[in-house]
């Protein structure tokens, strides 16, 4: 990989590279060997894009995408951290609200839909810091851009899309990371201060799962289907089941169940 870039987006320093395996091992990496807060690292094009559930894989031809990571020493506490993917979805929704004037939704508890179709995931992992005691949190978005419609085969045709696809108006990359950026900004300024609750309350005018039947597959790896009743006052997803019984997912893969 070839840093090409480094430079300033407001208050963040970036390094830009044309291609890496995944930015967010490198801003893992680079958030154990001193980049300070705020340090963005972007790439044009992944060749090991990861996605959240393990072996997943997160397509990120050049030209088209935009995929990054943020790294965040944030002041909250390890246990609000899972707080940090519901949030960053919620400034990605924002972001593209005022930039695109599209209307996206969001699945519990880390996907952007256009019209029914993911179009962008949020990867967020965290990093002891050696030595210092800290921990370093980084958030990893790709977000589906310029990927034209025809570009999605096979299963993915159904299941992906772009904001290239859904508005068919091709997005300036440089402009929506910045408008990215600053809701991103807001919205961990807004964790900071105690005010998930606030977040949460425009993440459910969102949530395009909420009051639907849904299914998910437990930790026994039992399939359970049920109501979804949106995320909880700590992010995680409440599920009432047939019989009435609520349950509470910390994480997982949630699914529409056929109505
Ligand atoms: C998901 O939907 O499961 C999350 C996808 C996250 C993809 C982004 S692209 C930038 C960053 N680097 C990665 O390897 N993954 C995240």
């Amino acid at each position: 990989q070839t840093m090409i870039l480094s430079g300033e987006l407001g208050r963040h320093p970036v390094q830009f590279f044309t291609s890496t395996g995944s930015t967010n091992d490198l801003a893992l990496i680079l958030s154990n060997t001193g980049a300070p807060d705020g340090t963005l690292i972007v790439a044009d094009n992944q060749t090991a894009g990861r996605g959240r559930l393990a072996g997943r894989i997160w397509l990120s031809p050049p030209g088209t995408g935009l995929y990054f990571s943020l790294i965040l020493r944030p002041r909250l506490s390890p246990e609000d951290f899972p707080k940090l993917t519901l949030a960053a979805g919620l400034a990605l929704c924002k972001a593209l609200e005022g930039h695109s004037h599209c209307q996206p939704g969001l699945k519990w508890p880390n996907d952007i839909f256009l019209h029914g179709k993911k179009c962008g995931g949020i990867l967020t992992e965290t990093q002891a810091v050696s030595g210092a005691g800290q921990t370093a949190v980084v958030i990893g978005i790709g977000l589906n851009v310029n990927i034209p419609a025809e570009a999605f085969t096979g299963e993915l045709r159904s299941k992906a899309t772009s904001l290239l696809a859904e508005t068919g108006i091709p997005h300036d990359r440089g402009p929506l990371l910045a408008a990215i950026l600053a809701e991103l900004d807001l919205a961990v300024a807004r964790l900071e201060q105690g005010d998930f609750p606030a977040i949460l309350t425009e993440w459910r005018q969102r949530d395009i799962h909420a009051g639907h039947q849904v299914s998910w597959g437990n930790t026994q790896g039992k399939i359970i289907t049920g109501i979804s009743l949106g995320p909880d006052d700590e992010g995680f997803l409440h599920i009432r089941d047939n019989q009435g019984r609520i349950h509470s997912v910390i994480s997982g893969d949630i699914s529409l169940a056929q109505e």
